[in-house]
């Protein structure tokens, strides 16, 4: 069902833990080349180390979205395009909007736009000179749809993304390039685990239609979906995975 994948060069950023971890594993075992990136080269050269252990194919390399100069030295030190590429790297800051530090807001959207953005253009112009097109897969968040307290600039980081999907799918179409976003709803990682368990963490589940949250294996058809030939007809498309937390009632 997921034709295309074997052989394919894939780059997953922030793939250090939780969902990049996860997304680079799950292409590494339908035979993409994977490589893992993220701030700490020390984490992600053990994770490839463990990912070719267990016979498939990944490599490693140090990348902070948040610095130009990190993107394009990445870029530059690999040979050949990637094939696809899953723009996971982000970052979270609850706070009310009047108790942000200055500069907070800003640290936020380097991250979760800018860094998609750059990395979205060094991905795409290296796709767009080899001419055999591409897929771009930012992930996004159901905050990027609608909106919850003490995160506005988590949800206005990554409703540009949204936006910046639909952008780039239009501009790159002619490329063969395919640009989509992933909007996960409340998926359950190590790190949000605890908050979680707690009070408030477990009233915000009860607002979730489907009274749970997700497991990261959840998104492995979404991601999958967009990554592979099963969706080759799809670029601009925003999919969200969230047991329904979009339509809850209001
Ligand atoms: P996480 O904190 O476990 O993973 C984020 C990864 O990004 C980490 O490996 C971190 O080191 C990396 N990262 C942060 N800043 C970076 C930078 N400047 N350069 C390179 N890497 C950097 O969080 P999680 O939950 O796995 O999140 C992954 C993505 O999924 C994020 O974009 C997040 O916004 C999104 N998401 C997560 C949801 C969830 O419920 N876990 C729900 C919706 C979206």
């Amino acid at each position: 069902m997921f034709g295309g994948l074997s052989g394919k060069s894939a780059l997953v950023t922030g793939a250090s833990s939780g969902l990049g971890l996860h997304f680079a594993r799950l292409l590494a075992e339908h035979r993409c080349h994977v490589t893992l990136a993220a701030r700490r080269l020390d984490i992600v050269s053990q994770q490839a180390e463990a990912l070719k252990e267990a016979g498939n194919s990944a490599d490693a390399i140090a990348l902070d979205v948040a610095s130009a100069a990190s993107i394009e030295a990445a870029f530059g030190a690999v040979s050949a395009p990637f094939d696809i590429v899953v723009n996971n790297a982000g970052i979270t800051v609850s706070e009310a909007a009047l108790d942000m530090a200055d500069g907070e807001f800003e640290r936020i959207i380097a991250t979760n736009l800018t860094g998609v953005f750059n990395v979205a253009k060094a991905a795409g112009g290296a796709m767009k000179a080899a001419g055999r097109g591409g897929v771009i897969v930012n992930v996004a968040s159901i905050l990027g749809l609608r909106v919850a307290s003490h995160l506005s600039a988590y949800a206005a980081s990554k409703a540009a993304v949204v936006q910046l999907t639909k952008s780039l799918a239009l501009e790159w179409a002619r490329y063969g390039i395919r640009v989509n976003a992933l909007c996960p709803g409340y998926i359950e990682t190590p790190l949000n685990a605890d908050f979680f368990a707690s009070d408030a963490g477990k009233a915000l589940i009860k607002r979730i239609p489907q009274r749970r949250l997700g497991r990261m294996e959840e998104l492995d058809g979404p991601l999958l979906l967009l990554a592979s030939d099963a969706g080759s007809y799809m670029t601009g498309s925003i999919i969200a995975a969230d047991g329904g937390h979009l339509v809850s009632s209001l």
